[in-house]
């Protein structure tokens, strides 16, 4: 039995999760509904976002699943239509689907780069640009952006880096431009979590040893460790924080 914690925090609330298929996502998704938020669980893995959908409704959550590629203005008209037409409002939007492949800058091809830069940075954009509108017409709202510790500090994926750093100016943009209307855009920096994204780095034993040195916390994250805040953030306990960023490192940054 998973322990989601106390209480409701985000009771009557609907919210949108992309990467709801994914590891972050997945259990972002699932805590979100424990605590009382419809979700709409989207992923461009269709039946990865059905599983967790699933999952919610075996919990005794209420969910819809969406396939719904980030990069795609289409598919974010589909998903803001599917949200009103099940549960009439959008309260939370989690830009969470991300995109990471670990290339040295000088191997990056154009259409790598091109690739991460729509996924990781124009996808979430869209996002925003989709979902305000509702978020006004109910003078409030709630957006948190997945970045990462690669936009804070270099690293072996100057595409991936770039599109998270970007999407932290545009988290701290959209926070000023719309704090007045009540709607709220915060930034989560996860730093090494055990998703299947990170699997690749996680079985290279070099790569192993480097991060187990540079983190103050002897262990990997685990999804839960970033959904907490996310939730956090969701919810009105974070009425004072806009345009902020989480860091949830281990402490990979402090050192
Ligand atoms: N795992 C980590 O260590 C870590 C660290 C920093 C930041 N992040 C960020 O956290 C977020 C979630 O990643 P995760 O670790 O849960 O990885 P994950 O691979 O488990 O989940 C990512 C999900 O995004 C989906 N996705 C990929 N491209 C998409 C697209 N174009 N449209 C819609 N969905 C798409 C995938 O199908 C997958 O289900 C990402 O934005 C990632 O960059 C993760």
């Amino acid at each position: 039995m998973t322990d989601f914690g106390l209480g409701q925090r985000l009771p009557g609330k609907v919210a949108i999760i992309t990467g709801g298929g994914g590891g972050i996502g997945g259990f972002t998704a699932r805590l979100f509904a424990a605590h009382g938020a419809k979700v709409v669980v989207t992923d461009i893995n269709e039946s990865a976002a059905q599983a967790t959908a699933a999952q919610i409704i075996a919990e005794g959550g209420k969910a819809v699943a969406l396939r719904h590629d980030i990069s795609a203005p289409a598919d974010w008209d589909r998903a803001v239509a599917l949200t009103l037409e099940n549960f009439g409002k959008i309260d939370v939007l989690v830009n969470n689907a991300g995109l990471h492949h670990e290339t040295f800058m000088s191997d990056i091809t154009q259409a790598e780069w091109d690739k991460s830069i729509s996924v990781n940075l124009t996808g979430p954009f869209m996002g925003l640009q989709r979902v305000i509108p509702q978020m006004l017409k109910q003078k409030q709202g709630a957006i948190i952006n997945v970045c990462s510790v690669a936009a804070l500090v270099g690293g072996s994926f100057a595409h991936y880096s770039a599109a998270k750093g970007g999407l932290r100016s545009l988290t701290h943009t959209a926070a000023i431009s719309y704090a007045k209307q009540g709607i709220r855009v915060n930034a989560v920096f996860p730093g090494l979590i055990e998703t299947n994204l990170t699997a690749e780095a996680r079985a290279n034993p070099e790569i192993r040893a480097m991060l187990a040195a540079s983190t103050a916390l002897p262990r990997f994250g685990q999804p839960r460790d970033i959904a907490f805040a996310i939730l956090f953030l969701a919810s009105d306990e974070s009425s004072f924080a806009t345009g902020a960023d989480f860091i949830i490192d281990g402490g990979v940054t402090a050192m």
